[in-house]
């Protein structure tokens, strides 16, 4: 299955994201590439896709290693015009849009999609990993200068290649029995991203808002939040409109948090 610029167009239907799209056989992070484009005056909607990260970048300052050749890795320039205290709003879009096109997946396969999103965006199919977003701004006096949304999507890692990541990853070809189409499946992602991309643009963060609730996993169980300022455990009982995830600690405390990573207790 072809995986280049002329071969994701074939199945775009978009009319900003991907418009423009460079494919490296190999860079050190898509995300730097884009923003270095971006700071050049790139327009809105170019696409960075690569083969293989020699420096791919994770949240919260990890690595994201992942072998040639399998995987859409890739980066999104976007300049919104919403307040940067909506933000937030675009990792969100953007995992809603992978958990869309995971589920087409697995609909078109006629399964029920077995598919959620962890808080705050890391898409999870059966409860494992499948796909991670490392959103990364830069503003300016008057607001936005842009935004770059980079994402992973574990398309066709086998298992050994999932390696003792296994525990608490997969890939779209364990969990569907194939290999998938990552030109196609890109252009999925994008086009999902999109709609509700324009949505931000038009101040509608409420619905997009009730999507995410709906796709989360995350609200009502009991999770650990390793926070930049240590690890607390508690209920999850909500997440509110501003990302931030509400916890019950055993004390009987609510503590809301907006960055971490969670796990199961
Ligand atoms: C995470 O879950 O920690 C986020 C992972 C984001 C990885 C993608 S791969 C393409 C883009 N370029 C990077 O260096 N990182 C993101």
């Amino acid at each position: 299955m072809s995986y280049n610029p002329s071969a994701i167009r074939s199945h775009l239907d978009t009319l900003i994201l991907g418009r423009r799209i460079e494919f490296y056989p190999q860079v050190g992070s898509t995300n730097d590439l884009a923003k270095e484009e971006a700071r050049k005056g790139a327009p809105e909607g170019l696409l960075i896709v690569t083969d293989e990260q020699m420096a791919g970048r994770g949240r919260l300052g990890r690595v994201w290693v992942a072998p040639p050749g399998r995987c859409v890795l890739c980066s999104l320039l976007l300049r919104p015009r919403f307040g940067i205290g909506h933000a937030f709003y675009l990792t969100v879009a953007t995992s809603l849009a992978i958990y869309r096109a995971t589920r087409g997946l697995f609909e078109e396969a006629g399964e029920k999609p077995p598919v959620s999103i962890k808080w705050p965006n890391d898409v999870l199919i059966r409860g494992r990993k499948v796909a991670g977003i490392l959103s990364e701004s830069e503003y300016g006096a008057g607001g936005w200068e842009f935004a770059v949304i980079g994402f992973g999507i574990n398309a066709n890692l086998t298992a050994a290649q999932l390696g003792e990541l296994r525990p608490t990853a997969t890939s779209l070809s364990e969990e569907l029995g194939h290999e998938v189409d990552r030109a196609k499946l890109l252009a999925r992602v994008l086009s999902e991203l999109e709609s509700l991309y324009i949505s931000l643009q038009n101040g509608q963060f409420g619905p997009v808002h009730e999507q995410w609730v709906v796709a989360l996993e995350t609200p009502g169980r009991r999770v650990s939040v390793n926070e930049p300022s240590g690890t607390v455990t508690g209920q999850a009982l909500r997440v509110d409109p501003d990302g931030a995830l509400v916890l019950r600690l055993d004390s009987g405390e609510e503590r809301r948090i907006l960055a971490g990573d969670v796990g199961a207790v």
